[in-house]
């Protein structure tokens, strides 16, 4: 393998700790692991010109529905409404670009409800009352009378910080909306115009080559991730590191889909898939040509890691998170696998995580 690897981001050296702090030691050259590196990059950029056309077609819509809107909750209704559904599923994992055969077992179509992931099972529910908010719940719960800051990395046109500035109602907060994307940074700073009172600051972010300087000046910040970490399927090792020096003391709540990474064996056997499928140039999709979604909690884990394979999410949150644990960069102040997903295929796990005062 010779093509170069894309410059800055990922690297060889950066995928190969990556691995090995996953557990997995890989035989081959250096130069064959930097082309993989390259390769993951490049995954990543089609994922990032993806959000950017997604997100300015969003801020269009937003631009109107922001002028006649009273609240920042009205916007929110109207923006981001329970997933439509098909009395079984979301209705979005039927645009998939990937075939997604479901066996539903025990669940019966039932107008007006999906099924989803609600605590390491699978149940079927109304859509209005789909939602789970703990993740955000255990953002404000994370706000102390010494946090000064509220910061989501990876946020997208800002529904969650509007979520959070809206039900906090501090003025005296400054939230940051870190995002890669232009379209939507700009729709961030549109929507965080209504709720809540507090001053808004968009900041260009990329997970692959992170510029953390829009956390000078905050004293204290709660730093959060919903479904963003979940775009790079190899977060560089160094990334917790330089984040928690940047923010000792801290909190950090990752709200992602890494509960199937807790399943050690899946979590091998995964990496494995993904290495090769990425090393023979196949593409990670076509994995689902010959897999079966059963609904039954038992293999709610094997079907998670199927949907990360195919969509080329991230590969190595987990085994990040118990590293930094184990050296001592933070503690695990909560730790709830798959504990909630919409899209039943991809449930989000939580941590919030401490770190340490001399990180
Ligand atoms: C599923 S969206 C989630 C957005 C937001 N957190 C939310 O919950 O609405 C994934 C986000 O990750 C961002 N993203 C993808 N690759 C990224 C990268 N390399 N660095 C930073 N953000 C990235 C996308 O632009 C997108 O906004």
């Amino acid at each position: 393998m010779t093509e170069a690897t894309g410059g800055a981001g990922l690297d060889g050296p950066m995928l190969g700790r990556a691995l090995s702090i996953a557990g997995l030691t890989v035989d081959g050259s250096s130069s064959a692991l930097s082309v993989l590196a390259g390769r993951f990059m490049r995954l990543n950029a089609h994922q990032k010109r993806h959000y950017e056309a997604n997100w300015a077609e969003l801020l269009n819509r937003l631009e109107r529905v922001l002028d006649a809107a009273a609240s920042a909750a009205d916007v929110l209704a109207e923006m981001d409404p329970p997933p439509e559904s098909d009395g079984l599923v979301s209705a979005f994992i039927r645009r998939q670009s990937f075939p997604v055969r479901i066996a539903p077992g025990a669940f019966v179509p039932k107008p007006g409800h999906l099924v989803v992931v609600s605590d390491g099972r699978y149940r079927q529910a109304p859509r209005a009352a789909c939602r789970d908010e703990r993740y955000r719940d255990a953002v404000v719960a994370a706000i102390d009378p010494r946090v000064d800051a509220v910061v989501e990395l990876g946020c997208g046109w800002g529904r969650n910080l509007a979520a959070i500035a809206a039900r906090l109602g501090r003025p005296d907060l400054h939230y940051v909306g870190a995002e890669q994307s232009h379209s939507g940074r700009q729709a961030a700073q549109a929507l965080m115009a209504k709720p809540g009172g507090g001053r808004f600051t968009a900041a260009a972010f990329d997970f692959y080559a992170p510029d953390f300087s829009f956390l000078e000046g905050l004293k204290n910040p709660v730093i959060f991730s919903c479904a963003a970490v979940e775009q790079i399927a190899f977060l560089p090792p160094s990334f917790l590191v330089d984040l928690a020096k940047r923010a000792p003391g801290c909190r950090l709540v990752l709200f992602e889909p890494f509960g199937w990474q807790a399943d050690a064996a899946l979590a091998q056997a995964t990496l494995g898939r993904c290495l090769t499928a990425v090393r023979d140039n196949a593409p990670l999709s076509a994995i689902a040509e010959r897999y079966r979604f059963d609904l039954d909690d038992a293999v709610l884990n094997a079907n998670a890691s199927v949907w990360a394979l195919c969509c080329c999410y991230n590969m190595n949150l987990f085994s990040l998170i118990r590293r930094g644990e184990a050296d001592g960069l933070f503690a695990i102040e909560e730790l709830v696998l798959n504990q909630a997903g919409s899209n039943l295929f991809n449930p989000y796990s939580l941590a919030v995580l401490r770190i340490a005062s001399d990180a």
